[in-house]
């Protein structure tokens, strides 16, 4: 990392959390997505989930189609998993390379999870296969049950579900997504060395009442909702503690302007378009720029056992008023900060083999 009053340079990044849907909405999110990220670990929450090896190929190349030719960009693959999914069609996708990673969504939990998982006991198999061949877990930690208050999902997961999974599959590598509470920070610093954390953008930067805030802020609306502003100043220390587990995962999650403002809006908040921007923010906030590049582009590859990236992006501390919409034919999506006035700005990220050198 370099760095000057004006500029802050870094390795490129990747996402370890993202959606990048499919069709026209994948046509918008592909390129944006990759202007700042080498690599990211795409969702497999689509409409039918990504539960085998081809389907995922298919998905993978359907990606790089949407990229602009020239584009460096490595999607990596991740498998739904369901009740009934057959670990021998897990292991084949991770041997071949297709699968990087098992994504668990609890049935019912979030966007397109009703084909997610209704008991873990009933992925065991699974589990067990996945921890001997070594390849990672991936879990939105909320429960579904009802009678717990939407604030209360995460916390309740990491007792009910989380800690017995861990002591059953010690050896199991687990990523637990998008935390957004004190007891996820400290249930992971707790933890061995075989459980992470992605923390996103948007939750370093909301509490519960940017759903309030004068009315009613769909576009603030995501899962797990954000928490009170205890939880995000605990995130805020995690994620420029310099501790490897927790590291970058936006879970930026376009979905239509119409479909989040309604009656039923969906969860996602689409921060793909200035994703290190606000990161940027956040550290620069907390006195911790110089901890940026290891969260961005260094713990998560660690933890995966993946190369560093090789280029560079550079942010700028320029002003940047961001979108109120960011439009792509038929497709219209509200991002993340829409209307803001930024103090930062990422350049195109490049190859940059000079300083790949001065590093080697
Ligand atoms: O806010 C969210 N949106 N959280 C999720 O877990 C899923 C995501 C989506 O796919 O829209
Ligand atoms: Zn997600």
């Amino acid at each position: 990392m370099t760095a000057n009053p004006a500029n802050l340079t870094i390795r490129e990044p990747d996402d370890w959390h993202l959606h990048l849907r499919d069709d026209a909405m994948l046509a918008l999110a592909a390129d944006i997505t990759a202007r700042q990220f080498a690599r990211a670990i795409v969702m497999p929450n689509l409409v039918p989930p990504v539960t085998t090896v081809d389907a995922a190929e298919a998905y993978r190349d359907r990606i790089l189609a949407a990229l602009p030719p020239g584009r460096r960009f490595t999607p990596l693959m991740t498998a739904y998993l369901t009740d009934e999914i057959d670990p021998d069609e897990i292991a084949t996708g991770f041997t071949k390379g297709v699968f990087t990673a098992c994504k668990l969504y609890p049935a019912g939990a979030t966007t397109n999870s009703s084909a997610g998982v209704t008991d873990v006991r009933k992925i065991g198999p699974v589990l067990e296969r996945m921890q001997t061949i070594g390849m990672p877990l991936l879990l939105h930690g909320e429960v579904t049950s009802s009678d717990i208050d939407i604030f209360d999902r995460e916390a309740a997961f990491l007792e009910t579900v989380l800690a017995p999974m861990l002591s059953d599959f010690p050896a199991l590598k687990v990523v637990l997504e998008h935390i957004t509470t004190t007891d996820s920070v400290q249930f992971v610093q707790d933890a061995g060395p075989t459980l992470a954390a992605t923390i996103t953008a948007h939750h370093l930067r909301i509490d519960r009442n940017a759903l309030f805030e004068g009315g009613l802020r769909p576009h603030a609306y995501c899962l797990p909702v954000a928490k009170r502003r205890h939880h995000r100043t605990a995130l805020r220390q995690a994620a420029v503690s310099g501790n490897p587990k927790f590291f970058l995962g936006t879970d930026s999650a376009p979905h239509q302007k119409q479909d989040k403002e309604s009656a039923c809006g969906c969860a996602g908040i689409f921060s793909a378009p200035v994703a290190l921007e606000s990161y940027a923010l956040t550290f620069d906030e907390e006195g911790a720029l110089d901890k940026l590049e290891a969260f961005a582009s260094e713990f998560g590859p660690r933890f995966y056992e993946l190369p560093f990236n090789e280029g560079t992006i550079t942010l700028h501390r320029e002003t940047q008023t961001v979108p109120e919409t960011v439009t792509q034919g038929d497709v219209s999506v509200v991002p993340f900060h829409a209307g803001e006035t930024l103090a930062w700005r990422a350049g195109e990220r490049t190859d940059d083999v000079q300083m790949s050198q001065a590093r080697a």
